[in-house]
């Protein structure tokens, strides 16, 4: 059962939330570019961000927020500019980015060339969300912290999306460094998501940028909000699996197989082996699955045996995209 929300009252405010003055805003961009998560508001709803260049900033997102698996998150930028360093523009994404951004608008578009943001970050896919919200405090940290900012809405897995400070607060609590308070968000809604990465311009999540205004700039769409308006991993037409066959929960090595190792026990006879996490982390195991995939699938071995990971807490999430990536078609 949900709590009743407190209303804004500046009494009981929890350490952590502050007013979005320029002082608090500098030191939220300077808690991200440390690896921390700071909560921020845009004209949608609050955003849960975290430095999307830094793998283990993208994995603590997903743990503070309790998701079951990675859904892909949208990167924040300040300018189209700076989008332009993450993901390639075509002319219709130019169109649009220049008719409705700063705004409620994301972009799915391919990861440009040499894509500085995390793996993680996009679950693996080749292609990227970007986004260059309008809200000033959004606006302003994005410029101080001179980076892409990878930000879910600040609610754990399955809550509301917050459009006030305090609902942060209650939700996440201490998983966030600072909460910057920038009152109510005046769109309340996630931003409208538009897949400019294929063929067809498809909208995946209905938002407060409309699919009549976008067809008045770039033509038909095909609507694919799949029932609740948010696409799960496992509903995208692709997700990322290696080229070689993946043989999961396997520690018996078959000759030229590669492993893919949790923890300090590791069998020995594999040819390469890449740990996800040495000391047993799950959060760096989190950070680090996708690249280590990447890096096991380039050296082209027999196949990938993988270690057991403990089924509890983000080793939850990585097991299911492990069970992805190994699922035949
Ligand atoms: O308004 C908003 O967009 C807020 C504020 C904070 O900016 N953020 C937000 O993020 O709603 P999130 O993570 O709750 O929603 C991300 C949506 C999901 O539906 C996800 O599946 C989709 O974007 N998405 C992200 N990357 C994608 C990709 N590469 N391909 C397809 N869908 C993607
Ligand atoms: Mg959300």
């Amino acid at each position: 059962m949900a709590k009743p929300r407190k209303t804004s009252s500046t009494q009981d405010k929890p350490a952590n939330v502050v007013p979005a003055v320029d002082e608090a805003i500098l030191k939220a961009a300077d808690l991200l570019r440390g690896g921390a998560l700071v909560a921020f508001p845009t004209e949608t709803v609050y955003g849960l961000g975290g430095d999307a260049t830094n793998d283990k900033s993208v994995a603590a997102i997903f743990e503070a927020k309790g998701r079951p698996s990675f859904n892909p998150l949208i990167v924040h930028l300040p300018s189209l500019a700076k989008a332009g360093a993450v993901a390639a523009f075509d002319d219709r994404a130019r169109s649009v980015a220049a008719k409705f951004w700063p705004g409620p608008l994301t972009l799915v578009l391919p990861r440009a060339a040499d894509c500085p943001v995390s793996l993680l970050a996009s679950a693996g896919l080749d292609t990227i969300a970007v986004r260059v919200p309008g809200h000033p405090v959004a606006h302003a940290l994005l410029n101080a912290a001179d980076r892409p900012v990878a930000a879910p809405s600040a609610n754990r897995s399955g809550a509301v999306s917050p459009t006030h400070a305090e609902h942060v607060a209650e939700d996440l609590g201490d998983a966030v460094a600072l909460i910057l308070d920038g009152g109510a968000c005046p769109v309340g809604i996630e931003s409208t998501v538009l897949d400019l990465s294929g063929e067809t311009p498809t909208l995946l999540r209905p938002g407060a940028v409309t699919a009549e205004a976008i067809e008045a700039e770039i033509g038909t769409l095909e609507i694919d909000d799949g029932g609740d308006g948010v696409r799960a991993p496992g509903q995208l037409k692709s997700h990322y699996a290696p080229e070689t066959p993946l043989r999961l929960g396997s520690e018996d090595p078959r000759p030229g197989e590669a492993l893919l190792a949790f923890g300090s026990d590791v069998p020995p006879g594999f040819a390469t082996v890449l740990n996800l996490s040495e000391s047993g982390d799950l959060t760096e195991a989190a950070a680090n699955l996708f690249a280590h995939l990447h890096a096991l699938d380039a050296g082209e071995p027999s196949g990938i045996a993988t270690m057991p990971v403990p089924e509890q807490g983000l080793g939850r999430a990585i097991n299911d995209r492990l069970r992805r990536a190994a699922a035949k078609d």
